[in-house]
């Protein structure tokens, strides 16, 4: 019997993941968060001090990454049996993952352990290539955006509410660097599924993004 998939592609701080999460957890479905695998890729270079030009060193350490990953109310993942699942937030974590994930290598590496997730009842994926490349046959398709100036103030009140300094013209400079590298890169580029919702979440609460989504499954 085929699994039911959702997808839920965009740029980062659109509220993929808070949206990605309640709606599989309303649906009683599996989830995949795909930036935590690209992440924790990241994660293990920046441990092992890898030079980010060397790519056949990029390319053995993707093939022998072993992955755990525990969703209950929060994702904890495990890289090699160690959580480490607080560095993955970072914002060093965020951009060494996007300058890897432009490698068609380490894309195609990871393709598999992203496929792996398919299961019964059902999959909602979240990330840049979902719709596009990973579940391209799934049934339901959200492209999940908002505005960049948006998604910075949001950043922003993550990190003041967490404690940490953070500067808003820099976060947005942030978000808007990381956008142009994961639009414009070559392979697997984020770009909307021809046959996906268009949400722009920019004056939306959560709530109603959410109300949409299901809308679309049930
Ligand atoms: O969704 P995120 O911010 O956790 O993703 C981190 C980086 O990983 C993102 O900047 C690009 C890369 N990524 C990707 O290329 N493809 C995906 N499906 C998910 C993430």
């Amino acid at each position: 019997m085929t699994v039911p998939v959702l997808t839920i592609d965009g740029p980062s701080g659109a509220g993929k993941g808070t949206v990605s999460r309640l709606v599989a957890k309303k649906l009683g479905w599996h989830y995949l968060d795909s930036g935590s695998i690209y992440r924790s890729l990241a994660i293990a270079l920046l441990q092992q001090l890898v030079d980010l030009a060397d790519e056949a060193e990029i390319i053995k350490i993707a093939q022998n990454i072993v992955l755990e990953f525990e969703c209950n109310d929060d994702l904890i993942v495990k890289l090699h049996g160690e959580n480490i699942t607080s560095q993955l937030g970072l914002e060093s974590t965020g951009k060494v993952a996007s300058i890897v994930a432009a490698l068609p290598a380490v894309r195609s590496v990871l393709l598999q352990k992203q496929k792996d997730f398919l299961k019964q009842p059902g999959l909602v994926a979240d990330g840049r290539d979902m719709g596009t490349v990973v579940f391209p046959d799934a049934q339901n398709k959200v492209f999940l955006t908002a505005s960049a100036a948006e998604r910075a103030r949001r950043r922003y009140k993550q990190l003041i509410e967490k404690g940490i300094d953070a500067n808003l013209s820099n976060i947005i400079k942030e978000i808007e660097a990381r956008d142009r590298r994961d639009m414009e890169r070559e392979t697997a580029p984020l770009v909307m599924a021809s046959d996906a919702l268009y949400i722009d979440s920019s004056d939306m609460s959560i709530d109603a993004v959410i109300e949409e989504v299901l809308g679309l499954i049930h």
